[in-house]
């Protein structure tokens, strides 16, 4: 499996190094289809309702202070705009925050690919030291003394009392309702036959994308991303040498994947796979992310180091950045400034007119610990 993974990688760079790309061989982009749903959790209005509150709900964290939306906002594109996200208090994070709009469509979630679905993801997040840091005994009393959850949780999933592996479960089927909407794409409604849907720069655009720039070979497909893992070699983030809590952060991190004592000892950098496999053929690579709703989610990058379309273009420009593992398939591209121009441009237009913005829920109000820190991030 390895062996012919690293032989692909090897052919297509020599077929870049010798032709032009062949586009056609790679999954065209276009509207992505119905999201796959898992049998042993089907999703009902009901349950998506719930998830939607549970999301919103402050009391999935530990001190309060950080329900899934404080850091992925709707207005944001399910981002929450900053460079790294924004820790658990007395914590700095150490990554960028990831939208969670088509999350459905990966295989493997987050920046390294850890966890394998939405189920497992939510109470990775919520009990996370450095997002919710809530311990699942304690969030799991706090449901069951709301009437209304009580209620709701029976409704849903018919048991007597709340119990939190559902609270995931339910944030699961609502985040799978999270996706981009064909018809307010240019893009997609390009594709489903609307020509007036790009104009002349972004048809340019696509014409760089799949063939001078290259993009196609690994954001290919309806949702933009292959779901393989690269090192391109995006800078270090300054705050793994200067900011004394980001150290915190980070070598706790290491300790909590597992690394040996020398990569513990002088962590210096993010390693991203590595952290998974532990092959140090991986360090430095990072699960190919979707270009969809990018209009939203700046800045870019696991660690947010570039700050705008214009300086993602400008990096693949220059053939990516320095990395131990790089690979071949980045290449100086030598593009014209309209060439960039037309590049960014047909990147936007693979994000909705407007951000998918909705309505708070209402959430049960019978005991209210803390203002909802959603209002203070805005
Ligand atoms: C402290 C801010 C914070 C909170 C709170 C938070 N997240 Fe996240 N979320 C992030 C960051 C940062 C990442 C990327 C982390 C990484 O890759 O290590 C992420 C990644 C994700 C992803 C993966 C998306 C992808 O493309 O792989 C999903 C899904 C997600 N979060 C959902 C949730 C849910 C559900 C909750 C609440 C239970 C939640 N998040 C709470 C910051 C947060
Ligand atoms: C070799 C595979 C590969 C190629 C070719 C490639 N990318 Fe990427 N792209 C990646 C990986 C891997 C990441 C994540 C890197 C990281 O976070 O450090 C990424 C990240 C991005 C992001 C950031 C998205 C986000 O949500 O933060 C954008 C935008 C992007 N690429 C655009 C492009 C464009 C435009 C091209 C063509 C000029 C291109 N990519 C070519 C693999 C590739």
């Amino acid at each position: 499996m390895k062996n012919s993974y690293r032989f692909t990688l090897a052919a297509s760079a020599l077929v870049i190094a010798f032709s032009a790309i062949a586009a056609d061989k790679y999954p065209q982009l276009g509207p992505l289809p119905p999201p796959p749903l898992p049998k042993d959790n089907p999703d009902t209005p009901e349950k998506v309702a719930l998830g939607k509150m549970l999301f919103w709900d402050c009391r999935l964290s530990g001190d309060f202070s950080m329900p899934c939306v404080s850091c992925h906002l709707p207005a944001l594109g399910g981002g929450d705009g900053g460079q790294i996200s924004r820790g658990y208090p007395g914590t700095k994070h150490w990554r960028n925050s990831q939208t969670v709009l088509n999350s459905a469509y990966y295989n493997k979630l987050f920046w390294e690919g850890s966890v394998t679905s939405l189920e497992q993801q939510a109470p990775a997040a919520a009990g996370g030291g450095v997002a919710g840091n809530g311990d699942d005994s304690v969030m799991e009393m706090r449901l069951r003394f709301l009437p209304e959850y009580v209620a709701e949780f029976k409704k849903v999933f018919g048991t007597e009392w709340p119990r939190v592996n559902d609270a995931w479960r339910a944030i699961a089927a609502f985040q799978r309702t999270l996706n981009s909407d064909a018809k307010k794409v240019p893009l997609d409604r390009y594709a489903m036959g609307d020509k007036k849907a790009r104009n002349a720069s972004q048809h340019k655009g696509m014409a760089r994308y799949n063939g001078k720039a290259g993009c196609i070979q690994c954001h290919n497909g309806p949702l933009a991303s292959n779901q393989k893992f690269y090192a391109t070699g995006v800078p270090v983030h300054p705050n793994f040498k200067e900011d004394p809590i980001g150290q915190v952060t980070h070598r706790w991190e290491l300790y909590q994947k597992g690394v040996p004592e020398d990569k513990y000892r002088n962590g210096n950098d993010d390693h991203g796979l590595y952290y998974i496999t532990k092959n140090p053929k991986d360090i430095g690579k990072w699960r190919v992310p979707s270009l969809r709703e990018l209009k939203y989610t700046a800045p870019y990058m696991h660690n947010g180091m570039l700050a705008t379309l214009a300086d993602v273009v400008d990096f693949y420009d220059k053939g990516g950045g320095e990395a131990q593992n790089k690979t071949p398939l980045l290449k100086p591209l030598k593009l014209t400034a309209q060439e960039k121009k037309d590049l960014v441009a047909f990147l936007e237009a693979l994000s909705m007119d407007e951000p998918l913005v909705m309505d708070d829920p209402k959430l049960p109000g019978d005991y209210q610990p803390l203002p909802v820190p959603v209002m203070a991030v805005k």
